[in-house]
């Protein structure tokens, strides 16, 4: 048998364990020095997270499964979902709030699923997707035996619209962009794909899991943000995750439809149970409470005028770390972002990429390591530490010997 953990005979006391925790956390990933590029968004705004941290702890028991019992979790649930609705162009009651990306991906795959098997006849839908995009639309297809066709990007990173629209069959039920994908940091051509689903009546689902809660501060700020959400004809569907550029903590993310009559293919009602009739919206049964009140709370903490703050740190911050990376002989931005993340690599050979990273692993850095080069993702507080940054960098570039040969990966199994 393994040398696993087993239940202490006796409970172990809460202070002592606590010390323990605290000792043992101090080791994970240090997000809070802005060493992590991923994981953890760091609005660097210390009143803002004690905010997040009281509201956790009011919620923390509370279970959302049956809202009725939890006037005020439902409201701030309601509230989220018609906030998210209202930036993004739909009706206000025409989505749900998940617990991440993936989830509110797993609930678009599987409403276009079942509508295209309800409106159009087809037994089995396929999904068509762009190379770049997220993984959860592979397991969203492999839970529910959904067939995944991969298109090939362009040079440039985004979506290859004539690509996409050669791929088309008889049995498409959704086709996919990304707003923007997560490896380059790209905005898909949204508005060409969605039409081209428009034409064949087929459905549309932008992920801005990663722009949904930046982009339209982006835009406000005078950038030039090509249109990827339901201002777009052809756009039935978005996921926009609150857990990333929204600023709260981990498990609150929105999938909205173009009408609450899409919304209704993914409700759950079951009357064949002696316990009564369940009825659920999205994929969990229980839920925690905690990440819609942290949510609502984000959102109402920043407003506007707090998110277009934000947005123009992340901007500027991104700007000196490519300006600076650029200027590093060797090395390049693999594809020119639309928005705060990116991947860079280098294409001369007395550069190796994976030996730079190993050497920024060194100094502390957390670089997630793509097939293509390293990967960057800017949030607020990085705008203490990009110069700290370029120099190690520049040194790792300078420096390194041969990689470990550590492979390119992203998430885990345990
Ligand atoms: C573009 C994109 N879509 C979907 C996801 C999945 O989100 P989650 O990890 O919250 O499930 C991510 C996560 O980084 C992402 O970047």
């Amino acid at each position: 048998m393994a040398d696993g953990a087993k239940i202490p005979e006796h409970g172990r006391d809460a202070k002592e364990l606590l010390a323990g925790i605290e000792a043992r956390h101090a080791e994970d990933i240090d997000w809070r020095g802005g060493r992590a590029f991923s994981l953890v968004y760091n609005v660097d705004d210390h009143e803002h997270e004690e905010l997040l941290e009281q509201v956790g702890v009011r919620y923390l028991h509370d279970n959302a499964l049956n809202p009725f019992k939890y006037p005020s979790v439902l409201q701030m649930e309601l509230d989220v979902i018609a906030m998210a609705a209202d930036l993004l162009g739909t009706e206000p009651n025409a989505g749900s709030m998940s617990s991440g990306g993936t989830e509110s991906i797993f609930l678009a795959v599987q409403v276009a699923r079942d509508h295209s098997r309800a409106t159009r006849g087809i037994a089995e839908p396929q999904v068509l997707a762009p190379a770049t995009a997220h993984p959860a639309f592979a397991k969203a297809c492999k839970y529910l035996d959904v067939e995944l066709v991969l298109v090939p990007v362009g040079p440039d990173g985004r979506a290859d619209p004539v690509a996409t629209a050669a791929a088309i069959t008889e049995r498409t039920g959704l086709i996919v962009g990304s707003a923007p994908c997560y490896p380059y940091g790209v905005i898909d051509p949204i508005e060409t794909l969605a039409g081209l689903a428009l034409d064949r009546g087929i459905l549309f689902h932008t992920d801005a899991c990663l722009g949904g809660w930046l982009l339209p501060w982006w835009e406000r700020l005078g950038e030039d943000v090509p249109l990827w959400d339901f201002r777009c004809p052809g756009v039935t569907s978005i996921s926009a995750d609150v857990h990333k550029y929204g600023y709260t903590f981990k498990g609150a993310s929105v999938v909205l439809y173009k009408s609450r009559d899409l919304l209704q293919h993914q409700f759950f009602w079951y009357d064949e149970w002696p316990g009564g009739l369940y009825a659920s919206g999205t994929a969990a049964g229980t839920r925690s409470a905690a990440p819609i009140a942290g949510a609502w709370a984000a959102i109402n903490h920043l407003g506007v005028d707090g998110y277009l703050r934000l947005a123009e740190i992340v901007r500027a911050t991104s700007n000196r770390f490519q300006a600076g990376i650029a200027a590093i002989d060797g090395l390049r931005i693999t594809h020119q972002p639309d928005l705060s993340l990116f991947e860079f690599g280098s294409d001369t050979l007395d550069i190796d990429i994976g030996a730079v990273a190993d050497v920024m692993d060194d100094k502390g850095w957390n670089l997630d390591r793509q097939q293509g080069g390293l990967h960057l993702m800017v949030s607020p507080y990085h705008a203490h530490i990009v110069d700290q940054f370029l120099e190690d960098l520049a040194f790792a570039v300078a420096n390194h010997g041969e990689s470990r040969g550590v492979e390119a990966t992203y998430g885990g199994v345990s």
